[in-house]
């Protein structure tokens, strides 16, 4: 197998991006040309005012700047791109269906097989070709098929390689990860890009497994990792009914070294793009095996998961006198959590959408997140028309100009600077009684009870 210098990534997104700009800061003798279809993307990655970057990540900027222009190339070219790689990764999105067969569970395939074709229709030498994406288990088969019927003598070397990086630690994440999985079937493949890792992955964090079981490991870790949310989501609830504190419960729990600390924070329930879609998968997958209890198991996951986005809404409702009609509800934060401009699935998106439901005006303040796209996810749910969300819902530029004449307040979104605010400032231009409803678990609640606030804390028995 030649030596690897080329490599090109196709998919310019939350996975593409950082993964590739760390891979070239490692290792500045490869060349790597990250494509995408979208010219906007590609654009604002090649943008000079490094603010400008598509996707906010903490420490990402200062190494775009580094590798830039050097051994790292955001274009649009993508079938230069495929025909001078020796090594492609393939990082497209794969969202759940949305019709068809499959329709709200199984992950829509149609970018990977474009890419899939268009690599067949393009190479004209042998490629190492690397799963990025999360896909569901036996997606390298559809892959290999695809590949492998072009007919023009290529070889093609299909490795999985999942991403476990998490927004808005991604560079953190990438840089000293706990395990990097390669599964594949040729040994060569599987060493080169070993050896791209072992650039800064001590050896024995990589693990190589067979296509399979590295495909099916990513889903259930994200399904684990969801599982662990949901558990401490549901046990919030009855914190709140019999005086137990949730954060009390999940530190005591957390304690025993089986169990461990992380993911254990309650809150108005898990997003991003990731849980619930591999979620979905998995069920979907168990479910054409007619393995019934094993997909019902699961999906528990995430009928939790809508119920506690459900409760927290109910919950503002029934404490504002069961109505919030007209009313005032200012949003603190609307990216699925902090340190990301990222709001897929976001739980602020479900909640906004039951309180509209009864006629709530939203006033939302983001750190991160533009107008342009909390609107963009109001009108995806189709639920009322895109004149209707521009009117019952602002997007303000200051935390205070949110909660000014709001009759609640309500943390979707665990960012830092909510914790450092004036609240005696809030709550004075605030209607009385002045109500927060914490979904993340971040304010201190006795201090907010001493300003004059009425707080409700998930998890907690304050309400
Ligand atoms: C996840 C996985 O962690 C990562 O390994 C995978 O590659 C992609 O999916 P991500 O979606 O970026 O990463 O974020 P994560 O930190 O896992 O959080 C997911 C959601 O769970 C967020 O909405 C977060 O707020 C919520 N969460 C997480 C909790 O509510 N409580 C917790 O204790 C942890
Ligand atoms: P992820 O979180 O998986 O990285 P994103 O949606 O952030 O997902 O990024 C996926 C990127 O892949 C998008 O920028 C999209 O334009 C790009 N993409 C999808 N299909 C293709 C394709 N066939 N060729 C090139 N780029 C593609």
């Amino acid at each position: 197998m030649r030596e690897i210098k080329n490599i090109t990534c196709i998919g310019a997104g939350y996975v593409g991006g950082p993964t590739m700009s760390v891979i070239a800061q490692k290792n500045p003798h490869l060349n790597i040309t990250v494509v995408d279809l979208n010219r906007e993307r590609i654009a604002a990655w090649n943008h000079e005012d490094l603010s400008k970057l598509p996707i906010y990540e903490p420490g990402l900027d200062a190494i775009v700047k580094k590798v830039r222009g050097k051994n790292l190339f955001f274009s649009t070219n993508i079938e230069k791109a495929i025909d001078q790689a020796d090594m492609i990764f393939i990082s497209v999105n794969t969202p759940t269906k949305t019709y068809g067969k499959g329709k709200g569970k199984a992950a829509d395939l149609k970018h990977i097989e474009l890419c899939a074709r268009q690599i067949a229709a393009v190479a004209k030498d042998d490629k190492i070709v690397v799963e990025k994406s999360t896909l569901p288990v036996r997606t390298a088969e559809a892959l290999k098929s695809i590949l492998h019927n072009t007919g023009n003598g290529v070889n093609f070397h299909i490795l999985s390689n999942p991403e476990f990086l998490a927004e808005g630690t991604a560079v953190q994440d990438l840089e000293n990860p706990d395990r990097v999985l390669i599964g594949g079937e040729n040994k060569e493949a599987i060493q080169a890009l070993v050896t791209i890792y072992q650039s800064w992955v001590p050896k024995e964090r990589i693990i190589t497994t067979n296509l399979w079981s590295s495909e099916l490991s990513k889903l259930v870790a994200n399904a684990f990792l969801a599982q662990r949310v949901s558990s401490i989501n549901a046990i919030s609830e009855l914190c709140e009914v019999t005086g137990a504190d949730v954060n009390e419960v999940a530190y005591a729990v957390g304690a025993d070294s089986r169990i461990g600390p992380k993911f254990l924070k309650a809150s108005v329930g898990f997003g991003g793009s990731c849980f619930q879609k591999d979620i979905l998968n998995l069920v979907y997958i168990a479910r054409t095996y007619n393995l019934d209890k094993v997909a019902d198991y699961w999906e528990q996951v995430i009928l939790m998961n809508n119920h506690q986005k459900e409760r927290f809404a109910d919950k503002i409702i029934k404490t504002l006198y069961n109505t919030v009609n007209e009313k005032n509800i200012a949003f603190l934060g609307w990216s699925f959590k902090k340190d990301t401009n990222d709001t897929r699935e976001s739980a602020a998106i479900s909640v906004a959408n039951y309180l509209l439901e009864e006629e709530a005006n939203i006033i939302v303040y983001d750190p991160k997140v533009s107008e342009d796209q909390i609107y963009r996810d109001l009108d995806s749910l189709n639920t009322r028309n895109s004149n209707k969300n521009r009117e019952m819902v602002k997007v303000v530029k200051s935390p205070y100009e949110a909660c000014k004449q709001a009759h609640a307040v309500a943390i979707l979104t665990e960012w830092d600077e909510f914790k450092t605010y004036d609240w005696q400032k809030i709550y004075e231009n605030m209607y009385k009684p002045a109500f927060v409803f914490d979904g993340r678990n971040i304010l201190d609640s006795k201090k907010l009870t001493e300003l004059g606030f009425k707080a409700y804390v998930i998890g907690k028995h304050n309400n």
